[in-house]
């Protein structure tokens, strides 16, 4: 697959708003307990940053995803979009599930419209949208096509479709690449830093791949787990679109040896001895 990605292909999106998490934490409650899933978060996303969440399984990425998504609320601090509490409603924020969800009777341009339904819009711009989100990621050919005719990264390309439809400045993306083998893997985040390259949305970007991490964002953000909790930044100023070259790159390298030496010792010291459980 090699998609060109051009600005045409990727509607115009308004301003991305400054995200803020002040002392974010969010403990779950359960029948039988109470878990710790973040515990004081701070973080600031720039209009048109991308940014990753890396850490292992368990630390609390998703958790995190859901309160900037609004599909949670945090158990206390706050979350703003340019200085204004987040509403649940905002349409500025597009999100992608952890699980790929796609309508197993729908085909992929059906799959797409979705998430453009109930927004009080016109078929012809409802598919408009579509059509140019499935160009692209590569899909036009494939429109009529259904789910169970299309590979794993054709899957995960029409779940791109579908967040590039809503025309969302925000895109959040939950371990996306998690589930492909590792060429389709480098194929898909090679898609998405042209697309971003493209059209500078915001991107908070959920891995627990150090590799991914540094080769698609400009800000990793490292968390570790019991409890949840950021410990560690690592900022790259390399332009867009990342090239194969910068995959390859000697910083990259060091970057990626720096990041799994700091991982392994927080596994070591069970991220701090703390439990998670309140
Ligand atoms: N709805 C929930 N109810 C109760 N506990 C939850 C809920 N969602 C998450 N948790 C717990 O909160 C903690 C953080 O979970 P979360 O799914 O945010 O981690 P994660 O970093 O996304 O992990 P993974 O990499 O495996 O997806 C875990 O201990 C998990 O068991
Ligand atoms: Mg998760």
């Amino acid at each position: 697959m090699n998609v060109e990605v051009s600005g045409r292909m990727v509607a115009k999106v308004g301003r991305a708003p400054v995200i803020e998490l002040r002392d974010v934490s969010k403990v779950h409650k359960t029948a039988r307990q109470m878990i710790r899933a973040v515990c004081g978060a701070n973080i600031r996303i720039e209009a048109g940053e991308f940014v990753s969440l890396l850490g292992p399984s368990g630390c609390g990425k998703s958790t995190l995803l859901g309160l900037v998504a609004g599909l949670d609320q945090p158990t206390s601090g706050t979350i703003t979009f340019d200085g204004l509490q987040r509403s649940t409603s905002d349409r500025r924020v597009a999100v992608n599930f952890q699980e790929p969800a796609l309508f197993p009777w729908r085909d992929t341009k059906r799959n797409v419209t979705i998430a453009l339904e109930n927004r009080g819009l016109g078929r012809a711009q409802v598919d408009a949208q579509a059509e140019r989100a499935l160009e692209a990621v590569g899909l036009s050919q494939f429109q009529n096509i259904y789910p169970s005719h299309l590979s794993g990264g054709m899957k995960q390309r029409v779940m791109l479709a579908r967040l590039l439809a809503m025309n969302a400045p925000v895109m959040l993306m939950d371990e996306p690449f998690a589930a492909l083998d590792a060429i389709t893997r480098e194929q898909m985040q090679d898609l998405v830093t042209r697309l971003y390259s493209a059209r500078r949305f915001s991107i908070i970007f959920v891995t627990h791949s150090i590799e991914e991490a540094l080769f698609a964002s400009q800000r990793v953000i490292v968390m570790c787990a019991r409890p949840g909790r950021i410990v560690h930044e690592v900022k790259l100023d390399e332009g867009y679109p990342r090239t194969f070259d910068w995959r390859l790159s000697d910083k990259v390298a060091a970057l990626r040896r720096e990041l799994h030496q700091l991982m392994r010792d927080l596994d070591a010291g069970g991220s701090g001895g703390e439990d998670a459980r309140v």
